[in-house]
């Protein structure tokens, strides 16, 4: 591998820039030329490429966002596009190419592997959704600010005795909610991997504030229902009125935490040196603190186990 280029794809994530600075310094470090892909596949089909230096990547460590922006390309879904995002690199003799981004950019980057363009997948999502991996980029920021807004609406819920049902992002996967409610004293927390039973949890908020408690905190990933409909469920069953916060877009934004800094240079510069190596199709990730390249083909086929020991300590701890 002499050239590679680098993308961001699907939602974005803070750390992603954190990432693109990793892959473009340590290709550079190890003397590739190295491209920036703008709007992700989009970006790739339309030939929307530019050479990186060092300092194309200065002062990106600590902002949100991306700097090579992001698309979810419908075009890239077909053969036809495919085809086309692989003769753009070759056209342009780019052998390498990293993705970051979840699951669907994952997808494409195993497309252009069978095409003859050596890929590497980083897990760039809030969701925390990719297997193989302990956490992806972005993922702690998400779950700090989602701790942080819960922080403040605990003072506001205490002083009125109050009940709060928080909805945070999440479409298939729980993590969110679960590290956040664990981390913040959340009282119930409903994640789409676990059924629950609604009047339950008002019987639950009921018999809480008879005993004392003066006010609850009810976390909802968005893929287990919406904060509106449980908060209507909870006054219907026994009239207590929770408030609603739907914290949305909001947990996508802002400053990496140092914990997605460090993640995205590590994975970054392990997927430079994984295509150096001559691997392909590989998704990037650390388990108890080891690098590891995992075949995106086995990663995109497998569904992240949802870690019920934290759930259950959630649990215990929320009484
Ligand atoms: O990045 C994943 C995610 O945050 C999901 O949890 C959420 O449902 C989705 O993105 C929303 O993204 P968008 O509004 O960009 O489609």
């Amino acid at each position: 591998v002499k050239s590679i280029a680098v993308l961001t794809s699907g939602g974005d994530s803070q750390g992603m820039n954190a990432a693109v600075r990793a892959v473009v310094r340590s290709a550079l470090y190890y003397g590739l030329e190295v491209y920036g892909v703008q709007r992700g596949y989009q970006g790739l089909i339309n030939d929307d490429l530019r050479q990186m230096d060092l300092r194309s990547v200065g002062d990106i460590i600590q902002r949100g966002g991306t700097i090579l922006q992001t698309a979810r390309c419908k075009e890239f879904m077909t053969p036809e596009g495919q085809e086309r995002g692989a003769q753009v690199l070759r056209n342009r003799g780019i052998d390498g190419l990293v993705v970051i981004g979840g699951d669907g950019s994952y997808q494409g980057a195993n497309k252009l592997s069978k095409l003859g363009i050596k890929t590497m997948g980083l897990p760039g999502t809030i969701d925390n959704d990719i297997p193989f991996t302990d956490f992806t980029i972005g993922f702690d920021t998400a779950v700090s600010i989602v701790v942080d807004a819960i922080n403040k609406l605990r003072d506001t819920m205490t002083s009125h005795e109050r009940s709060s049902v928080v909805e945070v992002m999440g479409r298939h996967c729980g993590d969110i909610a679960l590290y956040a409610g664990l981390a913040s004293g959340a009282e119930t927390i409903l994640v789409p991997e676990i059924p629950f039973n609604l009047d339950e949890v008002s019987k639950r908020m009921q018999d809480n504030f008879k005993h004392g408690k003066r006010h609850s905190i009810i976390l909802v990933a968005e893929g287990a229902g919406k904060g509106e409909d449980v908060a209507r469920h909870i006054t219907d069953c026994c009239g207590i009125e929770p408030r609603v916060t739907v914290l949305g877009h909001i947990q996508r934004g802002g400053a990496p935490t140092h914990n997605d800094r460090v993640l995205a240079s590590q994975l970054g510069d392990f997927a430079v040196r994984q295509l150096m190596e001559g691997e392909s199709a590989k998704s990037c990730g650390i388990i108890r603190g080891e690098l590891v390249g995992t075949d995106i083909d086995k990663v995109v086929n497998t569904k992240k186990p949802f870690n019920m020991e934290m759930y259950n300590l959630a649990l215990r701890l929320s009484q």
